[in-house]
């Protein structure tokens, strides 16, 4: 055992694992700490598809994902695999990211153990506790217990202030998201599905898709499978690109819609180089996702945002994201008037860095190393010494 002091990275589904990827390569590279890896295995193939690109090896895996999983059985097999883990090892520091119901529940796992938790992604708000449920909530719930607050944005610094959080414990580091997206970008993997080669050679415009998000599961959901399908009919000349999401109940709501169309396909989940590579191929984004919404603005992609609000405003302020809701005709209106009015469709095709420079990691570990007394922080992403 060396005298460096103990930090836990613990997250456990696709987007903690992507944002986490490039603050655990730094962790390690540092040598200022010793690290234990943790996932929950809250996703399971979507998560180990992203250590593997990464060459991340989990040291302790909880593996505790099941089919229909629900949020609480979430929560408590992940409180109680990190408990164990926790009293055994006595970690300086826990590290979660975002706000899923796995960071909530590190999070207060090692608040209880009395361990500081350090938030990657802090002070997010959509200000509407029931959307995105239920992760505003856990995001919130968070910032209570943390004694690190990394925000991504100087506004969602603001947020925190506002909520009474000293300023003193918050850094601006800009999301890591960026890190990882520029540390893929050259690679330009070639596509393990031939049918995506294809359509790369064909330079058909693609329009791509991802939704997975609780509140439009159901009726919400059939409705954008329709929107689609009447958008493929309608423009023979484009191509959709669904990779669909693993959870059973988002397939079940949007693929009956899709079947049989020549030009729309559905993948499995796509590694994230290779879907790197669809965002940087497409014209037209449809996603409620929020990984997404900060990468294709960072590609000149126009995003179109199934949701009615969002915690991500800056890219929305720049021009590049626009909030359009999951009704079926709106759906259809916003996306043709894309892929006909050249004029609006410039407008909205900006390359904008609102979320980071691609340093998120290193001013992460300094911030840590701060934290833990045995480092500086660096100066605050967004800020003139930056
Ligand atoms: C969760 C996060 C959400 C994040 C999303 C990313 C919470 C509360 N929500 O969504 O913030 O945006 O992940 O995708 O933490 N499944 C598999 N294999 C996988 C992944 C999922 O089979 O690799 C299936 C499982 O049956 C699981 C279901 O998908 O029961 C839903 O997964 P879950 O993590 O519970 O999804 P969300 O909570 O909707
Ligand atoms: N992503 C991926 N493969 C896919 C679809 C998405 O690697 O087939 C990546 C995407 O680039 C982004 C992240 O997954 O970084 C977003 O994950 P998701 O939409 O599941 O969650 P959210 O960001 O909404 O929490």
């Amino acid at each position: 055992m060396s005298n460096r002091p103990l930090v836990v990275p613990i997250f456990g589904t696709r987007p903690e694992a992507i944002k986490m990827a490039p603050i655990v390569r730094e962790i390690i590279e540092s040598e200022l700490f010793d690290c234990t890896t943790v996932v929950t295995g809250q996703h399971r193939e979507m998560l180990d598809q992203v250590n593997e690109l990464f060459g991340i090896v989990p040291d302790v895996d909880l593996n505790i994902m099941q089919p229909h999983q629900t949020l609480n059985g979430v929560l408590t097999r992940t409180i109680e695999g990190l408990d164990k883990l926790f009293e055994e090892t006595k970690p300086a520091a826990v590290i979660v990211q975002g706000d899923t119901t796995t960071s909530t529940a590190g999070a207060i796992a090692a608040f209880y153990r009395g361990i500081p938790v350090v938030h990657v992604e802090a002070g997010l708000r959509s200000f509407n506790i029931h959307s995105p449920f239920p992760e505003e909530a856990n995001r919130k719930i968070t910032s209570q217990v943390a004694a690190l607050h990394l925000a991504p944005t100087s506004q969602s610094r603001a947020n925190l202030v506002r909520e009474a959080v000293d300023p003193a414990d918050i850094a601006v580091t800009g999301n890591s998201v960026i890190d990882a997206l520029l540390s893929v970008a050259e690679e330009k993997l070639p596509f393990s599905d031939p049918r995506l080669e294809e359509l790369a050679a064909s330079g058909k415009k693609i329009l791509l898709v991802t939704t997975h998000r609780r509140e439009n599961q159901g009726e919400a959901m059939q409705g954008v499978g329709r929107a689609l399908a009447r958008l493929a009919a309608a423009h023979p000349d484009i191509h959709i690109l669904l990779p669909a999401h693993r959870n059973p109940v988002v397939r079940e709501a949007i693929l009956p819609a899709l079947e049989g169309l020549e030009n729309v396909t559905v993948t499995e989940p796509l590694p994230y180089g290779e879907f790197t590579r669809a965002l940087a191929l497409s014209n037209v984004v449809l996603t409620d996702s929020g990984g997404v919404q900060e990468e294709a603005p960072s590609l000149g992609k126009p995003v179109l945002v199934m949701r009615d609000n969002t915690e991500r405003p800056e890219a929305v302020d720049a021009g590049t994201v626009r909030l359009i809701g999951t009704d079926e005709q709106r759906i259809v209106d916003e996306v043709t008037r894309l892929l006909e009015d050249p004029d609006y469709y410039a407008s909205m095709a900006n390359a904008v860095n609102p979320y980071g420079d691609g340093r998120a990691a290193v001013r992460t570990v300094a911030a840590i190393a701060q934290l833990l007394g045995i480092g500086t922080r660096l100066p605050d992403f967004g800020s003139p010494a930056s």
